[in-house]
């Protein structure tokens, strides 16, 4: 088989070298990838993820057997519906299903309809019965755009005057554009935070290991949020039963929700929840693998991920199997002033250490060195029997490089030692 991966970070690098692995693929093609991927043997093609007609064109040329999409974009323009109408094969959710993640209040709509616990919360595209809404409920609480803003449409407010004036910025300044002309204004949730995907067919859901981001730029979550500056799985203080719960409480009747609201999902679905004392409550819903998620969850993942997508893509069932032990984690080198402004062109160090694994995200090529391109540079991947040894693995080895003009959390998966073995 011939496969097509669509977008250029960390995470296509992690699912193109997953699904490369598998006997039953030739070629791993990724557009428009990155030059970093290259050293897993991932082909790059030069077409812009949201040009869907050359995509099309580029699967039929090559043969490629089925594409898969990484990012959200693509998804919610509607790439996956373009893709069946020309024939071809493809994994993710059409532009109908990925509104799941495209609309805050239609994911709001439908956990209300169908009773999916989530933080309790209010729409609004007027700014005066906002902030009326905003100073009757109180401090601390939750502002987000409602449609997409790169993870910077959401300010957790923990003070009233925060609060409206994030309502102001968004609906009367047009903050974020379009995205924030409607806003939802929600609960302020407290409880430790985790990530749950699954893999979705119709009313299908297998679920995968459980994770956890660190939105925050700085260490002990302090700084602006980004895409995600490391994460670990499986995520030890999150119990078996909360899991349970997060599966049969929110995956599954979300799917089963959307089969109700005509617009079946297939893909991944990916659930942002916080553990509260009332059980997981949802914060999110993507319609798409997350990133820096997917390094440490596939590589946990111990079926061929190319079988499992064909098997899917057939309407067949999968048993998918996990690796029980251990730990995986993954930190993430970002440019001098990511999230804003950041530093380019800095020459990245060579890696070649057996234990740990890069994934690549922004990065392009100057005289045969990979220079930086990108917020986010790249991501140094571990697994340990435990969480420390693991941590351990991927910290020496950043430890041991050059990372000037960039910066990384030294904190990642700190959460889960409870307090203990604070240095690293
Ligand atoms: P999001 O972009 O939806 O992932 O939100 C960014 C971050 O804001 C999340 O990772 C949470 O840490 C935080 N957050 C979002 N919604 C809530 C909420 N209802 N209560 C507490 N924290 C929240
Ligand atoms: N890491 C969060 C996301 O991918 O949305």
């Amino acid at each position: 088989m011939n496969i097509l991966i669509i977008g250029s970070g960390g995470r296509e690098h992690a699912i193109g070298k997953k699904i490369g692995q598998s006997p039953l693929v030739e070629k791993v093609y990724c557009a428009p990838g990155n030059p970093g991927m290259t050293i897993d043997g991932i082909q790059l093609v030069n077409i812009k993820e949201t040009d869907h007609q050359n995509l099309i064109a580029f699967a039929k040329r090559m043969d490629v057997t089925w594409s898969f999409v990484g990012p959200e974009i693509p998804l919610l323009n509607g790439i996956v519906d373009d893709f069946k109408e020309a024939g071809l094969k493809i994994f993710g959710p059409t532009k109908a299903a990925a509104l799941i993640e495209g609309s805050k209040s239609f994911a709001k709509e439908l956990m209300e309809q169908f009773q999916i616990p989530t933080a309790e919360s209010k729409t609004f595209t007027h700014y005066p019965e906002a902030k009326r809404y905003i100073e009757e409920k109180g401090a601390p609480i939750v502002i987000k755009a409602d449609g997409l803003a790169a993870g910077k449409g959401v300010v957790v407010a923990m003070t009233l005057e925060e609060a409206v004036e994030a309502a102001y910025d968004m609906l009367e300044k047009d903050r974020f554009g379009q995205s924030g002309q409607k806003i939802v204004v929600e609960e302020f949730l407290v409880g430790e935070e985790f990530s749950l995907l699954a893999f979705v067919n119709g009313k299908d859901v297998y679920p995968m290991a459980i994770s956890q981001d660190h939105k925050r730029a700085y260490d002990g979550d302090n700084g602006p949020n980004t895409g995600g500056m490391g994460a670990y799985s499986p995520v030890p203080q999150i119990s078996e039963e909360i899991v349970e719960k997060g599966i049969e409480q929110i995956l599954k009747p979300a799917a089963k929700a959307m089969i109700d609201m005509k617009r079946p999902f297939t893909g991944i679905l990916y659930a942002g929840l916080i553990a509260t004392t009332e059980g997981p409550k949802v914060i999110e819903f993507n319609a798409r693998f997350g990133d820096p998620e997917t390094q440490v969850i596939l590589p946990r993942l111990k079926n061929d991920l190319a079988q499992v997508i064909t098997d899917l893509l057939e309407n067949k069932t999968v048993d998918l199997v996990w690796e029980k032990e251990g730990y995986n984690i993954g930190v993430v080198v970002a440019a001098e002033g990511y999230p804003g402004d950041y530093t380019r062109n800095m020459l990245l160090p060579k890696f070649s250490e057996a234990d740990t694994t890069v994934y690549y995200a922004g990065v392009k090529e100057e005289q045969k060195n990979l220079v930086g391109a990108g917020g986010r540079i790249y991501l140094v991947e571990a697994f340990g029997e435990t969480l420390e040894a693991a941590r351990k693995k991927v910290y020496e080895t950043l430890q041991s490089k050059n990372t000037a003009q960039t910066f990384y959390r030294k904190d990642i998966g700190l959460k889960a030692l409870e307090g203990s073995h604070k240095e690293i």
